[in-house]
């Protein structure tokens, strides 16, 4: 049987272990989660170990990215599962910090990305990118990694993330993890518990539409028109509301159209299934 994975719980922990290996000559390769662990984690713990000597894994279930109405406090979790799950993927340490080691009273800095922040998750969840910033900003001067690996499901939350590390001179490469997925197509997702088995059989339809979505427009079909088709396919198929839907320049995400969209483009979506906000992206370049 293989030794249980260590875990830290503060910066000096951290520190201190990351520290040792850095002195020796090795490569650090960090994966910040909030716990609740699936596949698609584990495919992002992998590849950091493809990348780095040694691997982190943080779990910390960030309160200052969930807005007053959303599922902070019922947010899965589960420290042990994710620890042996860590373990078993070959993640040599689990950084673990209780909120008031990340937050000590008297923090009041927060971090917030203009421009790339602001549409889409920013409108429908707003301050939630200040505090992802404001948390990943903190991680990465906690660790001090070589590479830090974000999964591309959350497409605007790693743009965010690329553009804050190049803004604040962080150095460390951000790396983009494909999105992990069900045989019928689901993004991965700790928020996919949430759905009742009615539910579950809808829930892929986002990835189909998306999917649809990105071969008409590559067709040629104009932005605004298909975006409004992809709206009403998410409701006929069940979706009880939709946050967006949109084509989007991937770098910078601004809008593309109202014409046909010329170059790369990543189409986002962030659509209410119950209770469960399910969010996917698909790109052509
Ligand atoms: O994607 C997540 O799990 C979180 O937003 C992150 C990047 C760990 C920050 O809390």
């Amino acid at each position: 049987m293989s030794a249980p994975l260590p875990i830290v719980r503060t910066v000096a922990q951290l520190r201190a272990r990351v520290g040792a290996w850095r002195k020796a000559g090795h490569s650090i390769g960090f994966v910040p989660t909030m716990g609740a662990l699936h596949e698609g984690h584990l495919s992002l713990i992998r590849l950091a170990m493809a990348r780095a000597d040694h691997v982190v894994a943080s779990i910390f279930v960030n309160p200052t990215q969930f807005g007053p109405n959303e599922d902070f406090d019922t947010y899965p979790r589960d420290e042990a599962r994710d620890a042996a799950l860590l373990g078993g993927a070959g993640c040599h340490l689990l950084y673990a910090p209780e909120v008031a080691e990340m937050y000590p009273p008297g923090a009041f800095t927060t971090v917030t990305v203009s421009g790339v922040s602001e549409p889409l998750d920013g409108l429908a969840r707003p301050g939630h990118f200040a505090g992802v910033a404001t948390v990943v900003a903190k991680l990465l001067n906690q660790c001090a990694p070589d590479i830090a690996v974000f999964g591309e499901k959350d497409f605007q939350q790693l743009q965010v993330i690329r553009r804050l590390v190049q803004d604040l001179d962080i150095p460390v490469e951000i790396v983009g993890g494909p999105t992990a997925r069900a045989e019928d197509g689901l993004a991965l997702s700790s928020r996919n518990a949430y759905l009742t088995p009615e539910q579950r059989v809808i829930a892929p339809r986002l990835n189909g539409v998306l999917r649809e979505t990105l071969a008409r427009l590559s067709a040629g079909a104009a932005v605004e028109a298909t975006e409004a088709w992809a709206t009403a396919e998410l409701l006929s198929a069940g979706f009880k509301s939709v946050d967006y839907i949109e084509a989007r320049a991937p770098d910078t995400l601004a809008r593309l159209g109202p014409g046909p969209a010329i170059g790369v483009i990543r189409v986002l979506a962030a659509a209410r299934l119950g209770r469960t906000r399910l969010i996917d992206n698909i790109g052509n370049g």
